[in-house]
């Protein structure tokens, strides 16, 4: 079934003890939540165990931010889906715009992430998204469908059913750009068509596509208003658990 789900992407933000600190904080207010909003916090990955004890027995899943495109071995820096399994994880970010952009993520490697992550029961969510040039020269159906083509339509639909997409427009993040509610809407349903059209209708209405890009509280409610966006990626306002939870308030 379709979920709705607010995650917090804490990026490269924090050290442990106020990563700890934010995790208890949103802990703290999940009272404040709608019961069938599901939160998922991302911090970095030397913060996951801590985290994971922080989060313990509430509600809030643990996502890593990215994972090793291999199982284990001679790969200095790179950490296993194995390593997130134990550390608590049950999901992943992977794709995101920054990793494309700045580590050369291509989605040949992303196709072996994808594969790891969910034969290790994480679910990945698979950022897509354009940039502002492309946006601008009206390529951005064009952009998000090869994305999704290239890495989602080499998994079987069984896989697929474990993936949440999420939907950033690249001008959109960090920048307080937002797109309107009706871009938005435009674009996820397009996703879920692109989806249902491979993978069949069942597994695109029950997938969650959530919208990141300067998500905040003062503009969540109207995007998660709308039928296709079943939550969000929050960068900058998933930082104060304050903010966070009154983003998953909006709904
Ligand atoms: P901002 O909310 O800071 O724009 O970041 C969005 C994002 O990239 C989440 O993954």
């Amino acid at each position: 079934m379709r979920r709705k789900i607010v995650a917090g992407n804490w990026k490269m933000n924090t050290n442990v003890a106020e990563g700890v600190s934010l995790a208890k904080d949103v802990v703290a207010k999940l009272n404040e939540v709608p019961q069938d909003v599901n939160l998922i916090i991302a911090p970095p990955f030397t913060h996951l165990v801590s985290v994971a004890e922080a989060i313990k027995g509430s509600k809030v899943a643990l996502s890593a931010q990215n994972c090793a495109d291999e199982v284990k071995g001679a790969y200095t820096g790179e950490v296993a889906v194995s390593m997130l399994q134990s550390a608590g994880c049950t999901y992943t970010i992977l794709g995101h715009s920054e990793r494309r952009q700045y580590y050369g993520e291509t989605s040949e490697k992303l196709v072996k992430k994808m594969r790891l992550a969910l034969e290790a029961g994480i679910s990945p969510i698979f950022c897509v998204g354009e940039m502002k040039e492309e946006r601008l020269a009206n390529k951005h159906f064009d952009v998000v469908e090869a994305q999704i083509k290239e890495v989602l339509f080499e998994l079987s639909a069984a896989e697929v059913a474990n993936v949440v997409i999420a939907y950033e427009p690249v001008w959109a993040i960090g920048t307080g750009l937002t797109a309107t509610a009706e871009q938005a809407q435009e674009i996820h349903a397009f996703i879920r068509k692109v989806v249902a059209d491979k993978f069949g209708a069942k597994v695109a209405d029950d997938m969650s596509i959530l919208y990141g890009g300067s998500c905040k509280p003062s503009n969540a409610k109207e995007l998660f208003a709308c039928k296709d966006i079943d939550g969000g990626l929050i960068g900058g306002a998933a930082l104060k658990a304050e903010d966070f939870i009154a983003i998953a308030q909006s709904y």
